[in-house]
């Protein structure tokens, strides 16, 4: 797909917080309608950043993100954002908790219609039976669940994922990676998402973007940035039981490795 027609566009972006020494700079990538992209690097190399910008919540130093054609500017509901640490209001219920974001989207909703909806994505990630309990009562791999509900009710047009499984064992994580996955494939939802897992952004992106530290070099200071965009080469249709058994696994997963080992701490350009 050419770039003028990209879903989102990301132009030379830059962000300083320390002057002369930009955590990253020159930052250009796109997402295709219904992509699911990935990004992955070593922490502090301004991944979270990187996606503050792109939900508004963060201005970039320097640098342009178009959605649609149209230059972002602050943040909307035509974007979801979903946390590493589920952000739930913790003296509402489930219901209530999703029932606030439906209704800042679609403010003339009657409270029936409202309702349905917000039952139709607490089903969808099999939450159902807890409906009416808050977040208290909820193991950290449902809050999470609720979160991601939420962010889907609102029907966004984009999906911003910050590491959202990080704190989850691995059972749970596995399982909602799935649910995740099927949600996704069915919405067909553009996705950006965060992740340290290889094998999570193996299973779930169709491109991975790795990125790279800033670092100190003889020459001077070199900020971070997007070293190489890989392309998923494995068949869309896989799952995480089967992932390992696919030819071309091995030599995606030792690329990327060797990318975190060898290359993304010294600019790995
Ligand atoms: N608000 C801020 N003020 C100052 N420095 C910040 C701020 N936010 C992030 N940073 C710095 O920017 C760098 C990248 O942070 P971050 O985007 O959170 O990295 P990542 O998500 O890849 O781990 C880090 O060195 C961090 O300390
Ligand atoms: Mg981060």
């Amino acid at each position: 797909m050419p770039v003028a027609n990209a879903f989102l566009k990301v132009e030379n972006l830059a962000r300083s917080f320390v002057l002369e020494r930009p955590v990253f700079a020159g930052v250009n990538f796109t997402l295709d309608r219904g992509e699911f992209v990935c990004i992955i690097g070593h922490s502090g190399c301004g991944k979270t950043t990187i996606l503050n910008v792109l939900a508004g919540l963060d201005q970039a130093s320097e640098g342009h993100v178009f959605m649609d054609g149209r230059e972002l500017a602050g943040p909307g509901l035509e974007r979801g954002v979903v946390f590493q640490s589920h952000a739930l209001m913790p003296w509402l219920t489930v219901r209530r908790n999703i029932a606030f974001a439906v209704e800042s989207r679609w403010p003339d909703w009657s409270r029936a219609q409202v309702d349905a909806h917000v039952r139709t994505f607490v089903e969808m990630v099999g939450l159902g039976a807890a409906i009416d309990r808050k977040p208290s009562e909820l193991s950290g791999g449902m809050k999470q669940r609720v979160g991601i509900a939420r962010a889907f009710a609102i029907q966004p047009k984009m999906l911003l994922l910050d590491e959202p499984f990080g704190a989850l064992d691995a059972l749970t994580r596995g399982t909602i990676q799935d649910e995740l996955m099927a949600i996704v494939r069915e919405t067909r939802q553009t996705v950006f998402m965060i992740t340290h897992d290889v094998d999570e952004a193996i299973l779930l992106a169709d491109r991975i973007l790795l990125m790279s530290n800033g670092h100190d070099t003889a020459g001077g200071y070199v900020p971070g940035g997007i070293a190489e965009v890989v392309a998923n080469p494995l068949p869309r249709e896989r799952t995480r039981a089967g992932l390992h058994h696919l030819p071309g696994y091995y030599e995606l997963r030792n690329h990327i490795v060797d990318f975190l080992v060898t290359r993304a701490r010294a600019g790995g350009r």
